[in-house]
């Protein structure tokens, strides 16, 4: 069957109090809309058409790039969005419409609502659950023998159809002939004054055809966002989602209540991460990893057997057996090789730094290329802004760069360069050298004691 998704994406969001469209806003690091449209396509949706209404042209912008889009200028209801798209809606289509701010539906849920819309030969199926409080949503109502009647708003309904649990999920499958004729029978005379798509249900039934209520999902996966208190709830359950899947997969997550990884991250086996970490982009960590506590790891690609505490690393990468922090700081563009050693209080940024080097404590390297078996001693900076322009340091390999010493770039250190403790170098280092950069001592003897330093 040719599949079409039509997602309901115009309604503004008002209780959002942001001035961002209420379906860009991001659940695991996902917009809402974005969550719905994988989802859909990942059920079998040939074709997603999303309408768009209030913020528009920003919606469009961050939306997948492979939808069609439909315009809604106002909104004057559920059917009346759908109507929208309606020249993009075949004869021998099935329509499924979804909305752009229920994020958690899932895969396997619409798998079976096309499946039971299908084997029931229906021409229109609503998907149901039934909550202890069904306030606020559309009411399912069935006939003596179980089949769908209609479903009547919340406004709209009488205090018997109040009592109904059974609720409209908002979600629906149809064949794409009779919805669109049903649409074209649509009236906006109810409570809320707006064409409402609920209604093409009765209406279909009232001309004689089947239509289906499917009883599949849990009040959970729909919720809907609407505000920020809300917005929290579908984290936490989207969050949980993602750690026992990286569970499930052998990742040991020590307090998953407090890890936090985005959607789009891939952990290998064995690898053990403490709380307080955030793990976001398209990050890929490997096997065997020591993660955290509390370190950040933004889009980067991190080997096997490494070892991170409490840093942040933020689109770099790192090799394997590589030890980082604590406290160190990977700024963008920083490769790191295999063995490598970067320790407390290190900050790299657009550096590369080879296999077996080691900068073990309070040291900056910015704009640098560092080869392998480099040591990079204690304090050492790579001065590389002159308050104007960026420079390149390169040091090459086996070379030795002691501590609380200045590379003032742009300055090569050649392989086996040997750099004395507490040296500024300004000029190139030949390979095997020892370069010492630093006022000599003078002793004078007995000069405190002529000064009469300590006297009283
Ligand atoms: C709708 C259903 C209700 C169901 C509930 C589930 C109708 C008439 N009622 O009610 O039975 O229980 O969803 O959540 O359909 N939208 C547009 N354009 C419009 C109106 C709405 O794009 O003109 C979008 C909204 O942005 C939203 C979605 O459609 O994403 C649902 O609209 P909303 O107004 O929230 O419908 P409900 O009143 O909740
Ligand atoms: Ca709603």
């Amino acid at each position: 069957m040719n599949l079409k998704a039509i997602i309901l994406a115009a309604g503004q969001g008002t209780r959002m109090k942001s001035s961002l469209p209420k379906v860009l806003h991001k659940v695991c690091g996902k917009e809402m809309v974005n969550h719905v449209i994988d989802v859909a396509a990942n059920s079998g949706v040939n074709e997603n058409i999303v309408i768009l209404g209030h913020g528009a042209h920003i919606v469009k912008q961050n939306l997948r790039n492979n939808v069609k889009i439909a315009l809604q200028e106002k909104q004057l209801g559920t059917g009346h969005a759908v109507m929208m798209a309606k020249d993009y809606i075949n004869e021998d289509d099935t329509v499924v419409v979804l909305c752009g701010d229920t994020p958690l539906i899932k895969e396997e849920t619409l798998k079976n609502l096309f499946k039971y819309h299908k084997e029931n030969n229906y021409f229109a199926t609503v998907l149901t659950t039934k909550v202890d409080v069904p306030k606020g949503y559309g009411r399912i109502i069935r006939d003596n023998n179980g089949d769908l009647l209609k479903i009547v708003e919340e406004k709209d309904a009488n205090e018997e159809e109040r009592l109904v649990k059974e609720i409209n999920s908002g979600i629906y499958c149809f064949s794409g002939k009779e919805l669109k004729e049903s649409l074209g029978k649509l009236s906006n005379n109810n409570a809320q004054g707006e064409y409402y798509l609920t209604d093409v249900m009765e209406i279909l039934r009232n001309e004689g055809r089947k239509v289906g209520a499917y009883e599949g999902s849990t009040i959970e996966e729909l919720m809907g966002v609407n505000s920020r208190i809300e917005l929290s709830k579908a984290e936490k359950i989207m969050k949980n989602r993602i750690n026992e899947t990286h569970m499930i997969n052998g990742v040991t997550l020590i307090d998953p209540e407090n890890t936090y990884i985005e959607y789009n991250v891939h952990i290998g086996k064995d690898t053990i991460i403490y709380p307080g970490t955030i793990i976001s982009g398209e990050t890929v960590i490997g096997e065997n990893c020591l993660i955290g506590a509390n370190c950040r790891i933004e889009n980067s690609k991190i080997g096997n057997d490494v070892e991170v505490q409490i840093s942040t690393i933020i689109n770099s990468s790192i090799g394997n057996k590589t030890s980082v922090g604590p406290y160190a700081y990977l700024r963008p563009k920083s490769n790191i090789g295999s063995d490598v050693k970067i320790g407390d209080f290190v900050e790299v940024k657009n550096a590369t730094i080879e296999d077996g080097s080691k900068a073990s404590h309070l040291a900056y390297i910015g704009d640098a290329h560092i080869g392998k078996n480099v040591n990079i001693g204690c304090g050492v900076v790579f001065v590389n802004y002159d308050g104007k322009n960026k420079y390149k340091t390169v040091v090459k390999d086996n070379s030795f760069i002691g501590s609380n010493s200045n590379l003032v770039a742009p300055v090569v250190v050649e392989e086996k360069g040997y750099i004395a403790t507490g040296s500024t170098i300004t000029e190139n280092v030949p390979s095997g050298a020892l370069s010492v950069a630093r006022a000599k001592q003078v002793n004078k003897e007995g000069w405190v004691e002529k000064k009469k330093i300590f006297d009283k």
